[in-house]
């Protein structure tokens, strides 16, 4: 690291920067030294009439040099908060989009740039200027992004999606926005409301590109993680029985959770929700749920579409863009498994918390616990944000994936009025 050394007169001051709290130890000295030397300049000048011209000339060359070394530290000073802000991003893996850099796509800095609002501020919102924002983390995809926005405007935009999901799934989220044209499909064999929700989606509604699977035949014999297993196959096997039929007893049937609620049931989110047969489940009884999906390995977001229901296209790791106290229930499976800290999770519950309303229902459906560690954490976490408890089943589930059993907990919890 550097340090900054300082002669005056005779003495010399050592600076050096090794540590965020040496800085403000510099800071301090700085002030004593320069305290020091006008006090020293003072007594020189105080009595003028001792002292010939020779030494007042000296002393306008010992002050302009005293100011000269001042102005130098104060430089390196400056310097070196910035390389300590520097380094505070690095250890927080935050950095902003870096606009200076080569190579940036000009799309990319005509969607960052800010635009000042016509009338100056604007009395209602505050704001004075509008600004596009994505992903504090996209910086660290800087290439892919710049490769994301490279294209021509206002002609087809490239066959990127995956590209795009890879940028989300890595914290560029939100991502910029585009002037390309989507390719479109032309989604023939659409079925109306409420039939499409359990009908077969046509091959044709889904641009298979960059997908291992080119048709849903294919997607039915894959094993797309724990909450989609033949997910996408909507006459045989047992989706079409999930939420009606239990399997066990960590299975809920839809009908007796919608009885425990108190007020109705009418708006909801299903975090997790593989092609969205909960949300159907409930549009059969009149609620309306957002099904929060990335179409990891297979089209999930179309599919559910395709079914009449609401694709919410999100990482797990961004905010939920809905305001406060809104839903009157939300539906997590093992997908919520967000793994890591135990922080984590805990900032996943609390975001949940917070959109939920005051006796709504927090419904962990077959949530995955890999130890008793992992389910005690999990279980003290619940038990801190002081739900209502009405039903609680902790057992262990036959796991079609991977190998043999393992320990689930299924809880339907009410969140508390709190004050
Ligand atoms: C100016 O500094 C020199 C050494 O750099 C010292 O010898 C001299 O006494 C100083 N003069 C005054 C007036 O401070
Ligand atoms: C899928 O989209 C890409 C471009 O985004 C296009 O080149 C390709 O023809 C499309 N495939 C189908 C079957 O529409
Ligand atoms: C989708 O394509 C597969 C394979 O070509 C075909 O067997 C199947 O009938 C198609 N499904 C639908 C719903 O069109
Ligand atoms: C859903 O709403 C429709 C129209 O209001 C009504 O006819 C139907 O009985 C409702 N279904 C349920 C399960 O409440």
């Amino acid at each position: 690291m550097g340090s900054v050394s300082l002669k005056i007169g005779d003495g010399t001051a050592r600076f050096k920067r090794a540590t965020f709290c040496s800085s403000a130890v510099n800071i301090i000295m700085i002030f004593c030294v320069i305290t020091t030397n006008l006090f020293a300049l003072y007594a020189f000048t105080a009595s003028p009439k001792h002292h010939n011209n020779h030494l007042l000339l000296h002393t306008q060359k010992n002050f302009s040099l005293i100011s000269e070394q001042v102005s130098l530290i104060l430089r390196e000073i400056d310097s070196s908060q910035k390389k300590l802000v520097q380094m505070e991003k690095e250890l927080l893996g935050y950095e902003n989009v870096d606009l200076s850099r080569p190579n940036i796509a000009s799309e990319l800095k005509l969607y960052l740039q800010h635009h000042q609002l016509p009338l100056g501020k604007d009395s209602r919102t505050g704001i004075t200027e509008m600004v596009a924002s994505i992903g504090h983390s996209c910086e660290k995809s800087a290439d892919l992004l710049s490769q994301y926005m490279n294209y021509k405007i206002a002609g087809p935009c490239p066959d990127d999606w995956s590209s795009a999901q890879k940028l989300i799934l890595r914290g560029c989220e939100p991502l910029p926005r585009r002037r390309c044209f989507a390719k479109s499909v032309s989604k023939v064999g659409l079925y109306p409301f409420p039939i499409s929700l359990w009908k077969p989606v046509g091959n044709k509604t889904v641009n298979w590109s960059g997908l291992g699977c080119k048709n849903f035949e294919c997607l039915n014999g894959k094993k797309l993680g724990r909450d989609c297993i033949g997910c996408f196959d909507l006459v045989n096997g047992y989706e079409n029985q999930r939420y009606i039929k239990a399997r066990g007893k960590n299975d809920f049937v839809i009908d007796d959770v919608l009885a425990l609620a108190s007020g109705g049931i009418r708006i909801g989110l299903d975090i997790g929700g593989g092609s969205g047969s909960f949300a159907a489940r409930m549009a059969e009884r009149n609620v309306t749920v957002i099904t929060n999906t990335l179409n990891i390995d297979a089209p999930f977001s179309e599919f559910i579409a395709a079914r009449g229901l609401f694709p919410l296209f999100l990482s797990l790791d961004h905010r939920f863009p809905f305001y406060d106290n809104v839903f009157d229930l939300v539906h997590v499976s093992s997908t919520m498994d967000v793994g890591g800290k135990p922080e984590k999770l805990e900032f996943l519950m609390f975001d949940i918390d917070r959109i939920l309303r005051a006796g709504g229902l927090f419904w962990l459906d077959n949530f995955y616990c890999a130890n008793d560690e992992k389910k005690a954490a999990l279980t003290r976490l619940i038990e801190r944000f002081g739900y209502k408890k009405l039903k609680w089943v902790v057992g262990e589930k036959v796991d079609s994936v991977g190998s043999g059993k393992s320990e689930v907990l299924s809880a339907v919890l009410q969140k508390p009025v709190r004050v």
